[in-house]
């Protein structure tokens, strides 16, 4: 990708239109997000700020808010636990681009591509530090085990991928778990902070809780297919780095599968070759097996299984934002 935009980028209309019923509460914690993330430090002023611009889709922000609008009325913890999800979410990105050797971050260049590792672990960890004194704040125990619940899985998560690079046998059992840690878990832990602080009751957060985890684990395999098949300007970021960094996400998984056992070491040639043209060798491979189209197929049963939850969520307009997410999420290029 050759052109870096400099400059914020806006939500896009349609992620806008679908977060209407939480938007003034969402401007909220984009103020409380650039309050919080300043620094006396110029140069840590400047990393934190990079991180940060307005590229992301803000949609753990924006399901806490609208989980909370769902079940009852948003109050003040709402807004800084949005706050604290994203920064969260920030800094694990921060940190899997590091992982993932990515370049391209929100349509900037990495933190790791325009300084360094170093400086993207130390960042990473300064915004979570940040976030832990931000959840603290509220000296809520539910909200601190929650957030620390959902940072656990993710850390486990990722550790399982770094495992398993490399591992052509990776069953698809085992990369949803890893996916339902490293993904679904913070989604699922969002939508039980939104209905827990409106004060729902337990098993209607433990519902929203199940809805945040099948998104998020469709989330993800719409991702893994768009590392495939996505267009990097209009994702933002660095596309290919699972077949580059030999991850078997569902796409290969499925495809491997389908082999029998004298086109499975062709594809293991192409694997592991070290240049940067595996994507392109292995699109007729995708095309023919089915492959692509299979993961697709799962990630719209989670999908389904997302919106089954929401029949027991009160029929009000924060619940049909929520249906529409799932609808985004599946459908999503970006
Ligand atoms: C990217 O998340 C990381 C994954 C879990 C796949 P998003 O696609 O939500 O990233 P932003 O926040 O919009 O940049
Ligand atoms: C990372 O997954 C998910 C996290 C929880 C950080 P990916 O590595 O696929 O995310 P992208 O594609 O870089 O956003
Ligand atoms: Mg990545
Ligand atoms: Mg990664
Ligand atoms: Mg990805």
């Amino acid at each position: 990708m050759s052109q870096v935009v400099q400059h914020p980028r806006k939500l896009p209309q349609q992620l806008r239109d679908l977060y209407a019923p939480v938007q003034l509460e969402l401007d909220d914690v984009e103020d409380i997000l650039r309050d919080q993330l300043t620094s006396d430090h110029s140069f840590v002023d400047r990393l934190v700020k990079h991180g940060f611009r307005l590229g992301g889709k803000r949609m753990r922000p924006a399901l806490v808010l609208l989980s909370g609008k769902a079940c009852g009325e948003l109050c003040r913890e709402h807004l800084i636990l949005a706050a604290t999800v994203e920064m969260i979410h920030t800094a694990t990105l921060i940190h899997d681009d590091v992982l993932d050797e990515a370049a391209i971050r929100r349509h900037l260049d990495t933190v790791n591509a325009r300084w360094d590792n170093e400086t993207s672990i130390l960042l990473g960890d300064y915004l979570f530090s940040k976030a832990i004194c931000m959840v603290s704040s509220l000296d809520s125990s539910f909200a601190n085990g929650a957030v620390s619940e959902a940072t656990r899985a993710m850390c486990e998560g990722e550790l399982r991928q770094v495992q398993s690079r490399g591992n052509f046998d990776l069953g698809e059992g085992e990369y949803l778990d890893i996916i339902a840690d490293k993904t679904a878990a913070l989604c699922s832990c969002c939508c039980r902070l939104g209905s827990h602080f409106a004060g729902a009751e337990p098993e209607l957060c433990e519902t929203l809780a199940r809805f945040g985890r099948y998104l998020g684990i469709a989330f993800q395999i719409v991702d893994d297919l768009l590392d495939v098949l996505g267009d990097e300007h209009t994702t933002g970021k660095s596309l290919g780095t699972d077949l580059l960094k030999q991850k078997a996400t569902l796409p290969l998984i499925r495809l491997l599968s389908q082999l029998d056992g004298r086109q499975r070491p062709d594809v293991l040639a192409i694997l592991s070759r070290s240049d940067n043209h595996k994507p392109e060798a292995l699109r007729p491979w995708f095309a023919d097996s089915g492959a692509l189209s299979y993961a697709r197929s799962k990630a719209d049963w989670f999908a389904g299984r997302a919106i089954d939850e929401l029949d027991s969520v009160p029929d009000v307009p924060a619940r049909e934002a929520l249906r529409q997410l799932v609808d985004f999420v599946i459908s999503r290029k970006q």
